[in-house]
């Protein structure tokens, strides 16, 4: 039968039609020979990967024709643990990443027509998977020009069609935080049908006095879910593991609707290690911290305009085009990510590296500075 290309078309669903996805950092190829080229566009772990972690994978190379568990709770019981004891274990959810948690959430709650809000310059996937989901996109952006949360617009722009609404702190690609005040005024006036996503993969990173997470508000509010990683703290990001916590009642809906195994046998055994290799955990935040304030003071220093970061990154405002930057840095070996499709046009985020990596970064922005004066 010979089928037209139109007939064909005809049967896509228009909203799968998505511009502009998210296509994360791209792959690292070095300009010139030879030129050793510094990742800093995806938010990885500056220090590596967790070695009880990589211990723990290698002990289970010689399965690998065996499944996996076809449920998630091995991992569960060792968040529990890690939790110390404030969470029951159903009220976790392990997914194979952040990103495939957010997923799973949007196709538990969104019918086609319902409404998801976002504040922008936000995560993309947030906007991405419910376009998938047929829900329409309200984007209530974050203030100009020090990304705050705008409570009151999105209080005004929640009716009766809103199922969830989006909140990450720290923010990415802002690196920006919500104030505990500005979060329980906003939580306090959502109506309880409308379920309050917070991001916190970047939690650990965070060290303001007013830095709060979820797991403080869920007795009281059982529609958050709280959204975590195992590709930042715990350096897995190649794994791909995820874990949500949230009511009972929201968990088990979604367990409904996991896949059997869902999460590799590897990456299953790597974070339950990963989440017990407390010294690594530590040095991760300690390397974070030293040098974001290393480059915020060198930042200073070369005058540029950044976002003060409570994450593993930076928001610059190059003073020339984002994508000539991110090519003039590329040239100097420098990968980093221009955040146009996150929401912030012009601008471009760069990862918190090791000091090594960091140095390289600042002084291939030195000369760049340098050359654009001269
Ligand atoms: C804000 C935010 N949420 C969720 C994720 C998802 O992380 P992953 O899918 O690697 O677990 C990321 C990753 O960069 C992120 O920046």
């Amino acid at each position: 039968m010979n089928i037209s290309k139109k007939s064909i078309t005809s049967i896509f669903k228009p909203y799968l039609n998505v511009k502009d996805g998210y296509k994360g950092g791209k792959p690292i190829v070095a300009a010139k020979e030879g030129q050793k080229v510094y990742k800093l566009s995806s938010n990885e772990n500056p220090v590596g990967t967790s070695p009880k972690a990589i211990d723990a994978i290698k002990k289970h190379l010689t399965n690998l024709h065996i499944y996996p568990d076809t449920t998630d709770i091995h991992l569960r019981e060792s968040l529990v643990t890690y939790y110390d004891k404030q969470l029951n274990i159903d009220q976790f959810l392990c997914a194979a990443s952040g990103s495939e948690l957010i997923d799973i959430l949007i196709r538990g709650f969104i019918r086609e027509e319902d409404e998801v809000i976002i504040s922008t310059p936000c995560f993309v996937p947030y906007r991405m998977f419910s376009q998938w989901s047929g829900a329409k996109v309200v984007d209530v952006p974050l203030t100009d020009k020090e990304y705050e949360l705008d409570v009151n617009g999105i209080l005004k722009a929640i009716n009766s069609k809103t199922r969830i609404v989006f909140l990450t702190s720290p923010n990415n690609p802002t690196g920006t935080y919500i104030p505990k005040v500005t979060l329980e005024n906003l939580i306090k006036e959502i109506p309880s049908n409308i379920i309050v996503v917070f991001d916190e993969v970047y939690w650990h990173f965070a060290d303001a006095p007013d830095y709060v997470k979820a797991i403080n508000y869920l007795e009281k509010y059982p529609n958050i879910i709280a959204i975590n990683s195992f590709s930042k703290t715990y350096g897995l990001a190649a794994l791909r593991v995820g874990y949500a916590y949230t009511s009972i009642e929201i968990a088990n809906y979604l367990r409904q609707i996991c896949k059997p195994f869902l999460i590799s046998k590897l990456s299953l055994e790597g974070a339950i290690a990963a989440l017990k290799d407390t010294t690594f955990i530590a040095e991760t935040i300690r390397v974070v911290k030293t040098e974001r304030k290393f480059i915020q003071n060198e930042f200073d220093k070369l005058n540029i305009n950044y976002t003060p970061s409570q994450a593993n990154f930076f928001l610059l405002d190059p003073p020339i085009n984002d994508i000539k930057f991110t090519e003039l840095m590329r040239n100097e070996g420098i990968a980093v990510r221009p955040v146009k499709n996150f929401g912030a046009a012009g601008k471009v985020r760069i990862s918190i590296g090791n000091r090594e990596a960091n140095k390289a970064m600042l002084h291939a922005l030195a000369r760049i500075l340098g050359k654009l004066t001269n």
